[in-house]
């Protein structure tokens, strides 16, 4: 037997028991005669004291970081007791000791603090998993699964697997593709999710599906995204909007209580894309903290025939096209205060090329009562004052305005309040709120391709007063004309108005999850294809298969997909999901451990009739 307890195991009650534990050598301390090691693993840490009487032994064979030890001994009570760690009250008086196996010294140090940079740990990712940091993470993500699990099993959701190998279906990222030996020149795709495959299992009636799955997805990479990555997909059939709603709030308050102990007894808040993209400048809003949106048309409107006047007298830039320029503020609480060179530095980063702003107003309301602002010579008072109404300002607050093109200057304003929020410390890691966001538009506008796409994903259908919108209309958009960014002719097209039957979960400004009510008449989904630019012959090669088993008797089904990794990511704490995977791809989505992508061998491309030579 290579250990009777683990080393995270023995506590006082255990105080002379004769025991033999075996796990990795954290660090060796020697006092005069007397040697001390901390013996690691999976579950803890636990003290090692090794006296005189094996010495001669140590000598012969010295102990290294990281060897693989095992000791035999008596529990014994500590006389310098460590409060930190839960073994801390007693150690292990060796009696006998053998090196399982040594090691040499490792990159870098496997403690919380470790002194190894990212790379080096993820080159050596075997040895950073063995740190507690990372450990913890592991578990947590391990603890979201069974609890995910759990709550699906008891509702009637049944597991099933679908294939990997499947066919490409260009549509949102691209594909990640696997040569076909036994079929030259073709290739299979790696699913991006199990789309088709869940859909088709309501067909055939596993009327609850679940799956905690791989997707792949060759798109470029971000903190929160990997090009394989783990969804909890969920489909079910006979369902409403407000059944997939309550069923997956109901998973995700279950995973708070099972992994956080955390009993989320508010509703669940819910806003339309419209007003999150209108109140919060982005369609996955933290809503943690206020800092709304205001929109200054209204300041704009308070000086008839100075609405040019004022874009070009506050910002510089020229009025835009008709409309003029979007003006947006956000009142930032108890900052009144700010300094010249605060207020200088905020400017800067708006002007930043990922922020693209021509300049940033801000107007002072301070606690007396009075304004100071950045366009004193241009308004008097009054007119400062029915900006800051405007905008929601209270004394002591700090507004923000920002002007540009619409789409541009809603998501600088939208990142400025997350950079203000982060600035004052209101994203707490540990304060948790949710929000459905609903009713996103189906379809976006492709400009260079001159064609819709669909927002989520082909199959999603439209809001049920919306369909005949879609079936009584031809989706072709006439060619654009010149003009503002608001002015195109697609915006005034019926399928710009059509709203999906679509909503988003959104965790402290995270998405975490998708999905929506399904198409399941054939009619409406050749529409939808034929939308989306695919011609019959396309519709068929493409998805014949889903066309076809419509026509067998589809129940009205919708689902949903967690990004998983996201998921465990936002509940331990951090943005980036990488540190809650157990090995994962670098930012150039290479597997730096295994130097993954290479070359392959001339001999397997001959066999996979790949030439590497092609031309475009
Ligand atoms: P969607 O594409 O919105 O929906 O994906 C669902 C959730 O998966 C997560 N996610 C990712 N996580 C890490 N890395 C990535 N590259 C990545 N891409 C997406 C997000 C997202 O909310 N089939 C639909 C679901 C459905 O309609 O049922 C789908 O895949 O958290």
């Amino acid at each position: 037997m290579y250990r009777t307890h683990t080393c995270g195991e023995l506590r006082l009650a255990d105080a002379n028991k004769e025991v033999t534990l075996a796990g990795w050598v954290q660090t060796v301390r020697k006092f005069g005669s007397i040697t001390f090691v901390d013996l690691r693993d999976r579950y803890g840490i636990t003290q090692l004291m090794f006296t005189e009487t094996l010495n001669e032994q140590l000598d012969a064979n010295p102990l290294g970081r990281e060897f693989v030890l095992q000791a035999k001994g008596k529990v014994n009570e500590r006389s310098s007791k460590n409060a930190n760690i839960p073994t801390g009250e007693i150690e292990l008086l060796v009696s006998a000791f053998n090196i399982l196996n040594k090691a040499v010294t490792p990159p870098f140090t496997i403690q919380d603090d470790t002194d190894g940079g990212d790379d080096l740990r993820m080159k050596y990712r075997f040895l950073d998993l063995r740190r507690n940091a990372v450990k913890k993470n592991l578990e947590l993500r391990y603890a979201v699964n069974r609890s995910a699990r759990n709550y699906l099993h008891e509702n009637n959701f049944m597991d099933i697997e679908t294939p990997f190998l499947i066919k490409s279906t260009p549509e949102g990222a691209r594909d990640f593709v696997v040569p076909s030996r036994m079929n030259a020149g073709q290739f299979y795709a790696l699913p991006q999710s199990p789309q088709t495959f869940k859909q088709l299992l309501m067909v055939s009636g596993y009327d609850r599906y679940y799956q905690i799955v791989k997707c792949f997805r060759d798109e470029d990479l971000r903190a929160d995204r990997q090009p394989e990555f783990t969804q909890i997909d969920c489909e079910m059939s006979f369902v409403q909007q407000e059944d997939i709603l309550n069923m997956f709030e109901g998973l995700i308050k279950r995973i708070f209580k099972d992994v956080k102990g955390i009993d989320y007894t508010e509703t669940v808040e819910r806003m339309t894309w419209e007003e999150a993209m209108w109140q919060y400048g982005n369609d996955k809003p933290d809503i943690r903290f206020g800092m709304k949106i205001a929109n200054l048309v209204f300041a704009k409107h308070m000086f008839p025939g100075k609405e040019a006047v004022l874009e070009e007298e506050m910002f510089s830039i020229p009025p835009l096209g008709g409309g003029g320029a979007t003006v947006l503020a956000i009142a930032v609480p108890g900052c009144s205060e700010y300094t010249r060179k605060q207020t200088d530095e905020l400017t800067e980063w708006v002007k930043r090329p990922q922020i693209g702003m021509k300049g940033l107003v801000f107007i002072k309301v301070n606690n007396d009562g009075t304004y100071k602002s950045s366009v004193d010579k241009f308004y008097s008072e009054e007119k400062l004052k029915a900006i800051a109404d405007a905008a929601g300002a209270k004394a002591g607050d700090l507004i923000l305005i920002l002007a540009g093109a619409e789409e541009r200057t809603r998501k600088a304003i939208s990142d400025l309040r997350m950079y203000m929020a982060d600035k004052l410390g209101l994203r707490k890691a540990n304060d948790f709120k949710l929000l459905w966001v609903l009713d996103f538009p189906l379809f976006e506008y492709a400009e260079e391709e001159n064609r819709w796409v669909a927002r989520h994903h082909p199959f999603t259908s439209p809001k049920p007063d919306h369909i005949e919108v879609m079936i009584n209309n031809n989706p072709v958009i006439p060619a654009r004309q010149s003009g503002g960014e608001n002015a195109s002719e697609y915006l005034k097209h019926p399928y710009a108005g059509i709203k999906a039957n679509a909503y988003d979960m959104v965790l402290n400004g995270n998405e975490i999850g998708g999905g929506s009510i399904r198409i399941f008449q054939r009619e409406l989904q050749e529409k939808m294809f034929a939308a989306l630019g695919m011609d019959k012959e396309e519709q068929l090669h493409k998805f014949g298969f889903l066309l076809g088993a419509f026509e067998y008797g589809a129940p009205p089904h919708g689902g949903l997909a967690f990004g998983f990794d996201r998921l465990c990511a936002i509940l331990g704490g951090s943005e980036s999901i990488r540190d809650f995977i157990a090995f994962p791809k670098n930012n150039s989505g290479r597997d730096v451990m295994l130097d993954a992508p290479s070359t392959i061998d001339g001999k397997q491309l001959v066999e996979l009739s790949i030439k590497l030579d092609v031309k475009e």
